[in-house]
This record gives C-alpha cells, sequence and structure tokens, in this order.
C-alpha cells in the first residue's frame, strides 16, 4: 500500500507561494492571518530576524502546507504550521517538521521552542509525538478569543 503522503515534497517557500500560502491560512482555525506584507517578510532572505520557510506540495499538485521558524541561535521559535483541511492526517505537518529540524541543525540550531492554544488538540499531538516536551504556561496570551498558551520545546540532537 502506498503511503498516504507519498509524491509530495517539501522545499523553501517562495514569494510566487504566497497566494497559495494564505489561502491555505484563511481556510484553517489556527493558522496566522498575516497579510500579504509580512508573509512577502518571511521569504526575504534579509528579514530580521532570519526565517526558515518551508511548503509542502508537488510537481503536479497544489501546495497542501506551509511551516515557517524564525532563527535565534541557537535557539529558533517553530512560528506556524499548517496543512491544508483536505489533506490533514497524511503525515504531510509532521514530514514539514521534520524537514525543519534537519535544516535548523545544518544552520547550527540546538533547541526549538513554541506556543500553542491550549485547545488546539491537534497541534499539541503533533508536537508531543515529534518529542516536544511543555516547559510552560501563558495565562490569556491570546487574544480572539482569549485563551492561554502552552510552551513546549525540543532540543535537537
Ligand atoms: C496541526 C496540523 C498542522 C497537523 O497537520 P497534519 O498534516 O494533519 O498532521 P499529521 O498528519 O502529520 O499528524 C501527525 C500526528 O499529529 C497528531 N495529530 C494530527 N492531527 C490530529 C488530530 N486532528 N487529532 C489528534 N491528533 C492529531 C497525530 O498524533 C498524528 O499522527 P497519526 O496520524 O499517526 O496519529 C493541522 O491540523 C493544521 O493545519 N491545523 C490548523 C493550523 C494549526 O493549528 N497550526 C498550529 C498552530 S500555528
Amino acid at each position: 500500500m502506498s503511503s498516504p503522503a507519498e509524491g509530495i515534497e517539501i522545499r523553501r517557500m517562495s514569494a510566487a507561494d504566497v497566494p497559495r500560502v494564505i489561502e491555505i491560512a484563511s481556510g484553517l482555525e489556527h493558522a496566522p492571518l498575516y497579510p500579504r506584507s509580512t508573509w512577502m517578510e518571511v521569504v526575504d532572505p534579509k528579514s530580521v530576524p532570519p526565517r526558515l520557510a518551508l511548503v509542502a506540495g508537488g510537481p503536479s499538485r497544489e501546495l497542501c502546507g506551509f511551516a515557517v521558524a524564525s532563527l535565534l541561535p541557537p535557539q529558533a521559535e517553530l512560528e506556524t504550521i499548517a496543512v491544508a483541511a483536505a489533506s490533514q492526517r497524511r503525515g504531510i505537518g509532521r514530514r514539514l517538521i521534520q524537514s525543519l529540524f534537519q535544516d535548523l541543525r545544518r544552520a547550527g540550531i540546538q533547541e526549538v521552542w513554541l506556543e500553542v492554544r491550549v485547545s488546539n488538540a491537534p497541534a499539541i499531538a503533533l508536537y508531543r509525538g515529534l518529542r516536544f516536551r511543555e516547559t510552560g504556561h501563558r495565562t490569556s496570551y491570546y487574544a480572539h478569543p482569549v485563551e492561554d498558551a502552552l510552551l513546549m520545546s525540543l532540543r535537537l540532537d
């Protein structure tokens, strides 16, 4: 039996990907609603802090996911990850983060941390499965709706 994520390739996000990235994000509850200008900063190699942004797709399929980390050596923050609703639960989110880890290791990053809404069970399950550990809790950290954040981190081997 073939893997559901077969044919999915992970590559760097480019400016040409931004319209589809915005489309994916706009269809998901917990994805960031950044304006186009912010996404253009994300793909700008001169952005401060430097970003590592990956997309998932394939030669003959449209993009179905993305992940972005900001680099603050020796740490990096996983800023966001999202997979289009129709492509979820096929291992694509896991592959995006694993690819991000490979690139982060090459960039000398030793620890990755993130914040996530306490109600975001799918994302928390994804992170726990990748060995992220809970390191803190921020009360009423998010707005619209107000909600606590869970802090998680992972040491890269
Ligand atoms: C979180 C998200 C990126 C996961 O992407 P995905 O491609 O569906 O995840 P995967 O298929 O790689 O799942 C990997 C593991 O994560 C966990 N997981 C993912 N979705 C889950 C869900 N809905 N319920 C429970 N566990 C889930 C499971 O452990 C899963 O492994 P399994 O399928 O072998 O059981 C996706 O749900 C999403 O885009 N959500 C909206 C945006 C978001 O919340 N981003 C995070 C905050 S910025």
